[in-house]
């Protein structure tokens, strides 16, 4: 197996052109339109990887009700492996409500369901060359074992990626002995600074031997390996709705890293597939295959300079 990714995976319910206060007192207000789609920053990097050709391997947790059966079929109709996934007795699969309002920004209501309950021990002992986690804070029993994961993956000769997404708890604690383990690194901009605390994060997540690749939204990603720092700066795209845009990139970007361990080709290609899924609703309804993919990277502008 080519990936084994791990973590959070529930139906995205997502309306556009909602209120940004939506009224209360059981009033019904109607908006532009809505979407039921894959969601979960994990399962939108597994289908994602999946649809860039790799031999992706789901590890997760669903409860026994419609959520988890539509989440599991999506993912088995990409050619995701999800044997691994399993069902919680009696919690139900995590959902979201995402509220998209015109000019782009959005609220995110999640109930964690049985996220929570989803641990290293469900975790299985799968040879795969690369192992990636996700959303590490909404699933506090996974993130006090991943250290151990990580660590067996890595000395089984696999390498591994993190991205930890938002922490609602405003907290943002990692411990040091789980990012000297990562291999990469993969925040959004808001997410760095948080996490390090530092105007330039860079160089302080880097400082674990980690390579840090910093998401930016439409203006790409910047990375920093061996003192490079190296700015990849996607196609301009018309968004239709970013929602995954960040899962789809680490797609992109483990793709490319397994082809060959290209760094810059890797960035191209997450650049390219993060902002090729901004074009239609959800995580997951225009991830790129591999041909459009690597036609789109062709036109991500890759700048490198040294830091002092
Ligand atoms: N408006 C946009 N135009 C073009 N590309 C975009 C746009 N927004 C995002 N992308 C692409 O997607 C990548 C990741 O986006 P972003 O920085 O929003 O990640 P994120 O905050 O982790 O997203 P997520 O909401 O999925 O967690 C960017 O590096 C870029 O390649
Ligand atoms: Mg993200």
């Amino acid at each position: 197996m080519d990936l084994l990714v791990i973590g959070d995976a529930n139906p995205d319910v997502l309306v556009f052109g909602a209120p940004g206060v939506p009224p209360y007192g059981q009033a019904e207000t109607l908006v532009d339109s809505g979407v039921l789609a894959l969601g979960g920053s994990a399962a939108i990097v597994a289908h994602g990887a999946a649809r860039l050709g790799l031999e992706v391997g789901f590890a997760a947790m669903v409860g026994r009700d419609a959520a988890g059966d539509f989440v599991l079929d999506a993912l088995k109709s990409a050619g995701v492996d999800i044997s691994a996934c399993v069902r919680h007795e009696s919690l139900p699969t995590a959902l979201t409500v995402c509220l998209n309002q015109a000019g782009g920004d959005r609220a995110i209501l999640t109930a964690p369901g049985c996220l929570a309950a989803f641990g290293p021990e469900h975790v299985p002992r799968i040879a795969a060359r690369h192992v990636h986690a996700a959303s590490y804070f909404l699933q506090p029993r996974l993130a006090a074992g991943l250290s151990g994961v990580f660590r067996t993956a890595r000395g089984g000769g696999a390498t591994t990626s993190l991205d930890t997404n938002d922490d609602p708890s405003g907290e943002w604690k990692l411990p040091a002995d789980l990012v000297e383990l990562c291999t990469v690194l993969l925040p959004n901009q808001a997410e760095a600074a948080a996490l390090t605390g530092a105007g330039d994060p860079l160089p302080v997540l880097a400082a674990s031997g980690a390579i840090p690749v910093v998401k930016m939204g439409g203006d790409g990603c910047v990375a920093l390996s061996g003192g490079d720092r190296i700015t990849a700066r996607p196609p301009v795209v018309e968004p239709v709705d970013t929602v995954g845009a960040g899962d789809s990139f680490d797609a992109g970007f483990l793709a490319g890293w397994l082809r060959d361990g290209d760094l810059r080709a890797a960035l191209a290609l997450g650049a390219a597939a993060g902002a090729l899924s901004t074009r239609g609703a959800g995580g997951v309804a225009t991830q790129p295959d591999w041909a459009e993919a690597t036609a789109w990277a062709r036109n991500v502008e890759i700048t490198s300079t040294r830091d002092a």
